[in-house]
């Protein structure tokens, strides 16, 4: 427990990158984590064959999960691991109604564009229908990433109307940084990364500050979980 999904059936948002590096930030900060790759294209499975010592002992990855064993893989790492994430495929299918079914809180990460925001609605109402099937509430929030501190004026129309409608968004970012992008192409962590490291290509300018973003963001969906979640002790 608690269970974070990242849903949003727009490609590209940023959603295994995003749930990749929360997952080394509370494995980092000695929790257990489970990261189930939900994703038919298994870029968190490629992620941990890639550097295998590198995968954290606190992070298990799970590999080929779909809509047959999701649910099953949830529950069972729900009971184990304080924390369990899933990252989803960009499109709208079974798994991604079960993942959200099931989470203690969904995360949709965006760009700043129309497009992710407009995909990002369609997530919300599968969260609305979930809600009502399962008669609960499913918290969920939205995370922009790949910001830059200019903010062009679509972002800043976008995150107008989701404040118009109500709908909560995180309130960090995933900063656009070469460190995220590095650890998915060469395996590791954020923690590993750096100047004068031993991870070959995966030296990137300025390290610290993507490990300061990441665990800002990780801090605050756990305030969130804990503003909504009830009685998990997370
Ligand atoms: N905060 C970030 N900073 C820099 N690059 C990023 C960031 N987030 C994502 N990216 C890059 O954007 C691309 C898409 O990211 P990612 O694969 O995480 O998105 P996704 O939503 O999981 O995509 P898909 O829908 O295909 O599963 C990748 O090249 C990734 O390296
Ligand atoms: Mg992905």
């Amino acid at each position: 427990m608690p269970v974070i999904a990242l849903a949003n059936s727009k490609g590209g948002v940023g959603k295994s990158t995003t749930a990749l590096v929360l997952a080394q930030v509370f494995a980092a900060q000695g929790a257990g984590v489970t990261l189930l790759d939900a994703d038919p294209n298994q870029p968190l499975g490629a992620w941990a064959a890639r550097d295998p010592e590198r995968v954290p002992a606190l992070l298990r990855v799970v590999p080929d999960v779909t809509e047959e064993n999701i649910l099953d893989h949830i529950d069972s790492a729900a009971a184990r691991d304080p924390f369990v994430i899933v990252d989803l495929e960009g499109t709208a299918n079974m798994a991604v109604s079960y993942a959200i079914g099931r989470a203690d809180m969904v995360l949709i990460p965006m760009r700043g564009s129309q497009l992710d925001a407009d995909q990002g609605a369609r997530v919300i109402k599968v969260i609305a229908r979930q809600a009502q099937a399962f008669r609960r509430t499913i918290p969920y929030a939205v995370l922009f990433t790949c910001t830059s501190v200019l903010r062009g004026r679509d972002f800043r129309h976008i995150a107008a109307s989701l404040q118009d409608a109500g709908i909560p968004i995180l309130p960090a970012e995933m900063v656009e940084r070469a460190a995220f992008r590095a650890i998915m192409q060469i395996g590791g962590t954020i923690y590993d990364l750096g100047p004068g490291s031993d991870s070959g290509s995966g030296d990137v300018a300025n390290p610290e500050a993507a490990i300061e973003n990441a665990e800002a963001v990780a801090a605050a969906v756990v305030d969130y979980l804990k503003g909504h979640v009830k009685g998990d002790g997370a």
